[in-house]
């Protein structure tokens, strides 16, 4: 069989690829999904469709949202609810990436973890149907959100827009930055992400990349989409002329490096003014 039979063989239909993607049963446990292509490929766009799907299709689900506080907050799109929340002892500043300045924004305040998401009742103060974009003191506290939320009851889904700030591969020595730190946060979010997946929370990131992030990591992802212009896996099915050839607002999500299809996501163009929030 040659590269075109055995991609031809492991090609999914679009709705097949969907329903996986949206499937929730606890025996199969959750999903680590990461969106890859480069600047402007429509990563973003590609997990806020995912939102929107999660919405329609399980809409009691809980949806969180991380961001790299330094730069803009990508989740603020045009047909989309989300909701602030910011750590307590943090006062956040809005900038106004567009016209320059700062702008108010309505935010809420949490002490805890279980504040957002109570660990006896599944309540607290994140909504279903919407995003809710958290901002943590220290960006690790994401790794220990993640650990709550798999004490918690049914399936939910946490988004990390730029997972590469969270564990880049061999990161370079930065003044500020301890090495060891961020070499044990690798392993930690790794080891996390392994068992979330069985305590029903599914992870969805995006980088630019797949080398650019930690290699553990990658092991526990058991789904990647490509959108064109990305590198792809050597172990995967789908070829990457096939993967360039896209246009955008489609991709191929390749399923436990074996069987792969096509999806297709909508444009969801950013609100007006674009900020950013600095804690
Ligand atoms: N489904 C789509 N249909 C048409 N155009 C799209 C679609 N998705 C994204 N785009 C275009 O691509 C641009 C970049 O999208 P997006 O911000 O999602 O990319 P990104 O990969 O996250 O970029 P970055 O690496 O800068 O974060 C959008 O502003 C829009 O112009
Ligand atoms: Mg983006």
């Amino acid at each position: 069989m040659n590269q075109e039979e055995r991609e031809k063989k492991a090609r999914l239909k679009t709705t097949e690829i969907l329903k996986r993607r949206l499937l929730r049963d606890a025996e199969k446990g959750g999903i680590n999904s990461l969106t890859v292509g480069p600047p402007g490929a429509g990563k973003t766009n590609q997990l806020i469709h995912d939102c929107k799907n999660i919405f329609k299709h399980h809409p009691e689900e809980l949806v969180f949202w991380w961001d790299n506080p330094e730069s803009a907050a990508q989740y603020a799109r045009k047909g989309i609810e989300y909701e602030i929340f910011v750590e307590t002892d943090v006062t956040p500043i809005f900038r106004n990436l567009t016209e320059g300045g700062t702008i108010k924004k309505k935010y809420t305040v949490f002490n805890s973890f279980n504040d957002l998401i109570n660990m006896d009742t599944g309540k607290g103060l994140a909504k279903p149907k919407q995003i809710n974009a958290i901002y943590f003191k220290n960006k690790y506290s994401i790794i220990d959100f993640i650990s709550h939320l798999r004490k918690t009851v049914g399936f939910q889904s946490v988004f990390i827009d730029e997972i590469e700030c969270i564990i880049p591969l061999n990161p370079p020595k930065l003044p500020h930055e301890d090495v060891n730190i961020r070499y044990q946060k690798n392993i930690e979010f790794s080891e996390t992400a392994k068992e979330a997946r069985k305590d029903l929370v599914n992870i969805f990131g995006d980088t630019q990349d797949v080398a650019d992030i930690d290699h553990r990591f990658k092991r526990k992802l058991n789904m990647i989409v490509y959108l064109s212009g990305s590198k792809v896996d050597k172990r995967s099915r789908v070829r990457e002329s096939s993967v360039n050839n896209l246009p955008i607002g489609k991709g191929f999500v390749c399923y436990e490096r074996s069987i792969f299809g096509k999806i297709r996501f909508d444009y969801y163009p950013a609100l007006k003014p674009v900020f950013s929030v600095n804690l």
